[in-house]
């Protein structure tokens, strides 16, 4: 028997074969991991129900989409820019699940979808690259339906930083990624003070850390760098962070402008 990947805190996660998480993963953060976590709360949140339609947003190798249709016969569209969805076809067809995962290659800033489309809205291990932008939400939102949720888990702070990084996260501290990692208070501001959403839910996973380093042990064990860091820190400020938003009725969102209607008048360039 393989005891890799098995893990008395995620159940479901642990019932799908090592070898085929080890062969569709791409992120430094295990995606069934998080996305079980995340749905713990979404399935008490929304209720899950068979044909809902679910944006898994940043998908990657589509491993969370595959899991959410398997385990909630969700209806889902697994939307990535980095990885190509022809090969997530592949994957989502050998996992006899192409009837409901429908991949799609596209930018999460450029969606190509129907107002109020999604029943539900899942970010696993993305959302900072897109979702810390102060506009963001209000074009994200208009794709779920009103008192639908949108959910996002990934590794973040369990703290604030103090006003310098921390001498132990020095030499794996890049100055790309890590400045979009925030703490569950700093989302719960970031999303509530506009109003589109209520936010439910902004919290961390008990030992996120452990499990973080846990997996990159695992991927990467060539990665001291991180290992290290994830290990030293011990907890203090990395782990990873859940943030869940109920969209409100009652907030209106405005369409953002992708292009302004062409309105060129002559006029003379210089006063002479
Ligand atoms: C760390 S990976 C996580 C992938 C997957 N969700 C997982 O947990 O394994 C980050 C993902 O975010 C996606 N991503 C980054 N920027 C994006 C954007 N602007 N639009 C759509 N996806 C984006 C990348 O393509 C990449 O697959």
């Amino acid at each position: 028997m393989d005891e890799r990947l098995q893990c008395a805190r995620f159940p479901r996660s642990s019932t799908y074969h090592p070898e085929w998480v080890l062969a569709s993963f791409s992120s430094g953060a295990n995606a069934l991991w998080l996305t079980e976590w995340l749905t713990e709360w979404l399935t008490e949140a929304v209720d899950l129900r068979p044909g809902m339609r679910v944006l898994d947003l940043g998908c990657g190798r589509a491993m969370s989409s595959i899991f959410l249709r398997r385990e909630f016969d969700v209806q889902v569209w697994a939307v990535d820019l980095w990885f190509n969805p022809s090969e997530n076809m592949q994957r989502i067809r050998d996992a006899g699940v192409e009837d409901g995962v429908f991949p799609l290659h596209c930018d999460a800033r450029m969606l190509p979808f129907a107002t109020e489309f999604f029943d539900a809205i899942v970010s696993i291990d993305s959302f900072v690259y897109y979702g810390t932008d102060d506009m963001y939400l209000n074009n994200l939102a208009r794709f779920v339906k009103p008192g639908g949720v949108i959910g996002v888990a990934g590794a973040g702070l369990v703290r604030e930083l103090p006003g310098e990084i921390p001498d132990h996260l020095h030499a794996w501290w890049k100055q790309d990624q890590p400045w979009c990692f925030h703490t569950p208070g700093w989302w719960r501001n970031h999303w509530g003070r506009t109003s589109i959403v209520d936010v439910e839910r902004a919290d961390t996973l008990d030992d996120g850390w452990r499990y973080w380093a846990d997996w990159l042990r695992l991927i990467a064990p060539d990665n001291t760098t991180e290992i290290s860091a994830v290990e030293t820190d011990g907890g203090r400020f990395l782990g990873y962070v859940r943030t869940v938003g109920r969209r409100r009725a009652d907030s209106p969102l405005y369409d953002p402008a992708v292009s302004i209607p062409l309105n060129y008048l002559q006029k003379p360039l210089m006063r002479v």
